[in-house]
């Protein structure tokens, strides 16, 4: 039976977040220091997926807003309702620590990401001209509470 578990992140779980950054955003992936920064003093949720980590969300949070910096799921388990789980996990977490509006950005041509992202309840917001290197990105809001 495979088991799925979600917990927080930290500094040991570094080199498979880079593992799953990587082969998810390729040139584009965050720096090493970066993802450490964020593991270290952001907030972030690693899922498990028997026993290997395969996936991770990190979001900061400013005053009663959080904005969802990253998430990745590794390619080989993808579709498993994985992203889901661990965007669920991360907007619970926000309730507990009192958010009231989630935002993100993301290239208008993800269309994984935003179904993902507008099924969890997210509405595009406004577009964001030239955002990711000259290709445009929406920024995506959702009230919660
Ligand atoms: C976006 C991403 C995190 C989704 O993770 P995932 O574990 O595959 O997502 P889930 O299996 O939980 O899917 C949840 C919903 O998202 C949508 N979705 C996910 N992948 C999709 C795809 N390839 N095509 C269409 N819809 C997709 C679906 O609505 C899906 O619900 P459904 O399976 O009931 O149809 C993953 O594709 C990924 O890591 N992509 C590369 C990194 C990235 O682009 N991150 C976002 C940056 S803004």
């Amino acid at each position: 039976m495979s088991s799925i578990r979600v917990r927080y992140g930290c500094i040991r779980d570094l080199d498979d977040i880079r593992e799953v950054e990587t082969l998810s955003f390729g040139d584009e992936s965050y720096p090493r220091d970066l993802l450490s920064y964020l593991l270290m003093e952001g907030n972030t949720l690693i899922v498990e997926y028997n026993g290997r980590v395969v996936g991770y969300i990190s979001y900061i949070c400013l005053g009663s807003k959080a904005h969802i910096l990253s998430i990745a799921i590794h390619p080989g388990y993808r579709r498993m309702g994985l992203g889901g789980t661990l965007l669920r996990e991360a907007i619970d977490d926000m309730k507990r620590l009192g958010i009231r509006k989630v935002l993100l950005e993301v290239r208008v041509d993800n269309d994984a990401a935003i179904r993902l992202y507008s099924k969890a309840g997210f509405k595009i917001h406004s577009i964001l001209k030239g955002y990711y290197n000259g290709r445009d990105g929406y920024l995506m809001v959702m009230d919660i509470r």
